[in-house]
């Protein structure tokens, strides 16, 4: 204490500022800062030790030592202010040094549209160019619209062409995109254009098989509506997705739900129909020139009567392809599982 203080009490506080003001001048980092804070302004800190003796001063002197302790106070938190923002900066700044602007940056993952979907989207849009109308049905079909009212009725032979996911003994996974000819049919009556993407199940899985698969189906039902109209639509149909100079060849098959029925070759994209791709046998299409790409038919006169068409004033065609396959053959895809694997850089080829 000195002489020329009035009361100990105001130099033991100059006396703390002092080595306040001084430590500050040493710390070098916030957390250095932060203990000093609770050291000195903290609760149980110096200086409100010394504030808690001012109730016992002789009431004479405290006005005084408690103004000059309130200054202090004042004074001490503007510093450790000042002090805080200068140290804040600095270690900004040292985030700011490390940092270097010049190394190259992570380049985000963008996703692309999946193949299937290009193709879908591409199929429908060719179709509704034509006037066809996109329609849509569940996956979990009953018998009914998935064999039943397409003429196969329960114990048809046919059934086996497809093998079925049951969920009861009458509901099932869809096993093709056809029950949307009946459910459209249903609706409405002709004309009918549609076209029905969708995916369906079989209990089915090999390198060429998947369990889940996408198809699209196309209806057209009208007066006069003749397998030229088919041949037409379809020709069509396969020069805008695989190129003009694509020829389609019919091949006679069998199916339910359509008769006359037909399997539709495209000439193979892979080797143009010659059966070599530099001199080599072509494997896309075994060096037959041609590649199978969907079925089709004249809406069988059984189906308009399940659906209360009049067969004698209505004709029609249906045709049924698998997405998948035509994706393969249009992008040169050679393996199925590809679809399926969701890698990105399989998928991001398709921006
Ligand atoms: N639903 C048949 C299948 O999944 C494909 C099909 C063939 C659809 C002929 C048709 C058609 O509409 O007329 O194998």
């Amino acid at each position: 204490m000195s002489a020329s203080e009035p009361f100990p009490l105001i130099s033991e506080l100059k006396s703390l500022a002092a080595e306040f003001t001084r430590d500050l001048d040493q710390v070098t980092d916030l957390a250095d800062l932060e203990e000093r804070r609770v050291a000195f302004l903290g609760r149980k800190g110096r200086l409100a030790q010394i504030m808690s003796q001012l109730p016992s001063l002789d009431p004479a002197m405290r006005p005084e030592a408690g103004k000059v302790a309130n200054e202090v106070k004042g004074e001490l938190g503007a510093l450790f202010d000042e002090r805080q923002a200068q140290l804040m900066g600095a270690e900004a700044g040292k985030e700011l040094a490390d940092f270097d602007p010049s190394l190259p940056g992570r380049e985000p993952w963008l996703g692309a549209t999946h193949p299937v979907t290009l193709v879908t989207e591409e199929i429908c849009a060719i179709f509704e160019n034509l006037g066809y109308e996109i329609v849509t049905g569940p996956e979990v079909e009953n018998d009914f619209h998935n064999f039943e009212a397409l003429n196969m009725p329960p114990g048809h032979p046919a059934r086996d062409m497809q093998d079925t996911l049951y969920v009861t003994d009458s509901i099932l996974l869809r096993t093709h995109t056809s029950p949307l000819q009946i459910r459209t049919m249903l609706r409405r009556e002709p004309p009918v254009a549609a076209i029905a993407p969708g995916k369906v199940y079989r209990r089915d899985s090999d390198l060429t098989h998947t369990p889940m698969f996408n198809q699209v189906e196309g209806l057209l039902v009208d007066t006069h509506v003749t397998m030229a109209d088919l041949r037409g639509t379809l020709t069509h149909f396969v020069q805008l997705v695989f190129g003009p100079e694509t020829r389609v060849r019919f091949r006679p098959s069998f199916f339910p739900f359509t008769e006359p029925s037909a399997e539709v070759d495209i000439s193979c994209v892979m080797c143009g129909g010659t059966g070599f791709v530099d001199g080599a046998m072509c494997r896309v299409c075994k060096q037959t020139g041609w590649v199978e790409i969907l079925g089709c038919g004249m809406v069988d006169p059984e189906v308009f009567r399940s659906v209360g068409y009049d067969s004698e004033k209505y004709t029609g065609f249906a045709f049924g392809l698998g997405v998948e396959r035509v994706a393969m053959l249009k992008y040169g895809i050679g393996d199925l599982r590809m679809f399926f694997e969701n890698d990105i850089r399989f998928i991001q080829q398709f921006t």
